[in-house]
């Protein structure tokens, strides 16, 4: 625990956004192993960058291979896991970046509390629930993950011998199994807009 640390007042968010001309959103997805969060925000985040708008994806397997390479799957650890990208992403957004989370996610607690830690700093924080069966998930399975869970192999796989707890009222919802990845940029790009955050 450090101490006889002092907070150093810079600039306030809204100075940078009027400097930089954009202001800073997160756009937290959630969703299962293989729901397609992390191809939707890619796609996004390209879309975005096409079109001048800066934007970052932080996601769930590549933040693993660093910050994060000390966490695991239990519960206690994706807690932790979240904390810190809740952290990192407000600082993202504060920097005026449009910022993307693609992490599983699975516990409303961690979620909310990634929701209160923007809201203290006035930053907006949208939940962007990327829904699927677990059926089309693990048909899916494109790294085999669910195979292995399944074959008991993987130990605390979400879905399967994890929770995962659905978001009740996330701000966008998209059925990925019903919903091109090109309809689920413009779903919410769209909704970016409508809100004046781009
Ligand atoms: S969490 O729950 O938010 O902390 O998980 P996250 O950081 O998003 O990491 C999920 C990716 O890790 C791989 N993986 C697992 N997922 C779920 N449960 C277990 N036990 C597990 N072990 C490894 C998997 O590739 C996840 O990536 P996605 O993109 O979600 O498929």
């Amino acid at each position: 625990m450090a101490t006889n640390i002092t907070w150093h007042e810079g600039l306030t968010h809204d100075e940078r956004a009027k400097l930089v001309g954009q202001k800073g959103v997160t756009l937290w997805f959630t969703g299962l192993s293989a729901s397609g969060k992390s191809t939707i925000a890619t796609a996004l985040e390209q879309f975005l960058l096409q079109n001048k708008i800066n934007s970052y994806r932080l996601d769930g397997d590549n933040v693993r291979f660093g910050l994060n390479k000390d966490l695991g799957f239990s519960e206690a650890d994706r807690n932790e896991n979240i904390r810190r990208i809740s952290e990192v992403a407000k600082l993202f957004t504060d920097s005026t970046c449009v910022t993307l989370t693609s992490f599983i996610s699975p516990y409303k607690k961690d979620r909310q509390s990634a929701r209160e830690l923007h809201e203290a700093s006035n930053l907006p924080f949208v939940e962007v629930y990327v829904d699927v069966p677990i059926e089309v998930a693990e048909q899916r399975d494109p790294k085999g993950l669910y195979k292995k869970a399944r074959a008991g192999t993987i130990p605390e796989f979400t879905g399967i011998s994890a929770p995962y707890e659905a978001p009740e009222k996330p701000e966008i919802h998209i059925k990925s199994h019903e919903t091109s990845i090109e309809d689920a940029v413009k779903q919410i790009y769209q909704y970016l807009q409508d809100k004046k955050y781009v």
